[in-house]
């Protein structure tokens, strides 16, 4: 159960944060509600979850109705093409799972599948594509956890695909950006496919330009892929026509064909798996163990950081200093010995083992460490070499909590912006190009394999933190999560931090500026009026400078989605950086 939860008048009116106006100086404040909640980066999609909960529905349900329309109306950062990790907190059990809907890498993959190509040759190609998740994850938490009729749930979806939504600004900006990339309208790498050319641009190949913001746009094979969804379930997208549809476009990718086929499809699975758990002053912070580096690497920071005092305010030079260390040491390790499980042994336990953390702490000192080392954690783990760093986004983050009791946080991609740039042909959705989340270098420099190879059927190392923070009495009392690329850890374990150590609310924890390490420079976010609460990010910089940190100021545009249990209702944080809502009553 909810932590002593003040059951006040119900209001009956779905409390949704009105996205900050940029020209407005103050933040935003949190939204209360309390009898449930949903936090997304879209107030379309947090409506059509807030509808769901409104109606007696689970969480695992409000996900569905969630999930479905965050593909149709943010289709730069997740949908039926791509993966995602959820996990849940069960209120009848106390338990909290996992679900790993990660894509996997076709069959036929061979661990040199990149070899020769460039980031963006990759990513914008047949061959980045996984076989996706989304669409069986959605299945199997609705069978595990939801109450609703299945059928329910695709309608929000169905309704604004066959009647029309307007574009955000952020859709037309990413394309406009990506469009930005080609040397012109008729010679394209990105947006190279027809089907998604006509669907998010003017279609002019001469002056080609984003479907302005604003512009309604009706999406009727996505329409279709739903009402097959509907009625046949998963087995309609991992097999027959729409199946077919997909493997056609991957092969026929007009840069680089892939090799992903129908048996890829139908043997694609979901895998529970339990949660990897720290805990850090008294608080069990729970997120997703391998393939991804999400809990490993903020469980890490956390248990870092829970050997200093931390003081009082969340942008101290004191602070920022230590937490850019602490990233720098979880990076370093995330980088040596994360892959997928499936495939390699990962030192789970001895990676957040308290006395490794309290050693790792004990390199910190009042200067920048500069690149930090892996360390040897206890343990079992595979040879391995060190990974060089990635660049990632197109993810989302969604948090709900329930009348029942039960929480869910779910972080959902196809990866990059806009996934591999191809919609499959008469389905409505992108493909992701997940699997540029691999090494492209099987081994490391002195021939020793790295975890996160390539390998067949194998899932991709991710950076995904959905986190479900219970209190020392087993209550949830956060619920958190971002997109970002490999940022998502910084981000997340941030926002945790501004809650339990700085007595942040959700919203307050969302508002503050970000700042993180992955073992390169410190990155500090400068602040935006209306969004981020202001600060002298110069004279924290200077200092840090004077520490040896190499610092680096500039956006750093997460979208965290936060629910936090308060004795006086759930506390909703959405962020402003994103199109982030509250939902709920
Ligand atoms: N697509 C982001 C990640 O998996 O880390």
């Amino acid at each position: 159960m909810f932590r002593r939860l003040v059951v006040m008048l119900v209001l009956a009116v779905v409390a949704t944060a009105a996205p900050a106006a940029a020209q407005e100086s103050a933040p935003p404040t949190a939204t209360t509600t309390q009898r449930e909640m949903v936090v997304t980066a879209n107030p379309l999609a947090t409506a059509a979850g807030a509808k769901v909960l409104q109606q007696g529905g689970t969480a695992a349900d409000a996900m569905v109705a969630v999930q479905t329309v965050l593909g149709l109306v943010e289709p730069q950062s997740s949908g039926l093409g791509g993966g995602a990790f959820l996990v849940w907190y069960d209120a009848a059990s106390g338990e909290i799972t996992t679900y790993d809907a990660r894509e996997k890498a076709p069959l036929a993959a061979t661990e040199d599948r990149f070899a020769g190509l460039g980031f963006t040759d990759a990513w914008q190609s047949g061959l980045s594509v996984g076989v996706p998740g989304t669409p069986m994850l959605m299945e199997v938490v609705h069978e595990t956890h939801g109450n609703r009729p299945w059928s329910t749930l695709f309608n929000p979806a169905v309704r604004l695909a066959q009647g029309g939504y307007e574009v955000t600004g952020r859709t037309a900006d990413q394309v406009t950006a990506l469009l930005a990339r080609n040397p012109n309208c008729s010679d394209r790498l990105f947006f190279r496919d027809p089907t998604a050319f006509e669907y998010f641009t003017n279609g002019s190949e001469t002056e080609c330009a984003a479907v302005p913001a604003g512009t309604r746009v009706r999406n009727p094979d996505y329409a279709d892929t739903l009402r097959t969804l509907r009625s046949e379930g998963a087995s309609g997208f991992y097999s027959g026509p729409l199946a077919e549809s997909i493997v056609d476009a991957v092969q026929t990718d007009p840069a680089i064909g892939g090799d992903m086929t129908l048996a890829d499809l139908a043997a694609y699975d979901v895998v529970e798996r339990e949660p990897v758990c720290v805990d850090y002053r008294g608080h069990d912070v729970c997120g997703m163990g391998p393939p991804s580096s999400g809990a490993l690497a903020v469980g890490q920071i956390l248990g870092i950081l829970e050997n200093f005092d931390l003081g009082t305010d969340p942008l101290g030079e004191e602070f920022v200093h230590r937490f850019a260390q602490a990233g720098r040491l979880a990076f370093a390790d995330r980088n040596l010995y994360v892959g997928d499980t499936d495939f390699v042994t990962v030192p789970v336990e001895g990676m957040l083992d308290d006395a490794y953390l309290a050693s790792r702490a004990a390199l910190i000192t009042d200067m920048d460490m500069g690149t930090a080392a892996p360390g040897t954690p206890p343990g079992e783990f595979d040879p391995t070499g060190p990974q060089e760093a990635d660049t990632e986004g197109g993810t989302s983050h969604v948090s709900i909590v329930d009348r029942y009791g039960n929480a869910l946080s779910m972080t959902t991609t196809i990866e990059s912006s806009f996934g591999n740039g191809v919609m499959v042909p008469g389905g409505g959705f992108l493909l992701n190009n997940e699997l540029t989340d691999f090494s492209f270098s099987p081994t490391a420099g002195d021939g020793t394999p790295i975890a996160n190879r390539v390998q067949p059927g194998k899932r991709p190392r991710s950076s995904m933190s959905p986190t479900i923070v219970l209190d020392a009495d087993g209550n949830v009392e956060l619920v958190t999560g971002s997109p970002g690329g490999s940022s998502i850890i910084g981000y997340t374990a941030q926002s945790i931090v501004n809650v339990l150590d700085f007595g942040l609310d959700a919203q307050e924890a969302v508002n503050v500026p970000h700042h993180q390490n992955r073992n390169g420079s410190t990155n500090l976010e400068e602040p935006i009026p209306g969004v981020t609460i202001d600060y002298d990010v110069a004279a924290l910089a200077a200092a840090l400078e004077a520490r040896g940190h190499p610092v680096s100021v500039g956006a750093l545009t997460s979208g965290l989605s936060v629910i936090q249990v308060t004795d006086d209702g759930f506390v909703g944080g959405a962020d402003q950086r994103r199109d982030g809502s509250v939902g709920g009553r």
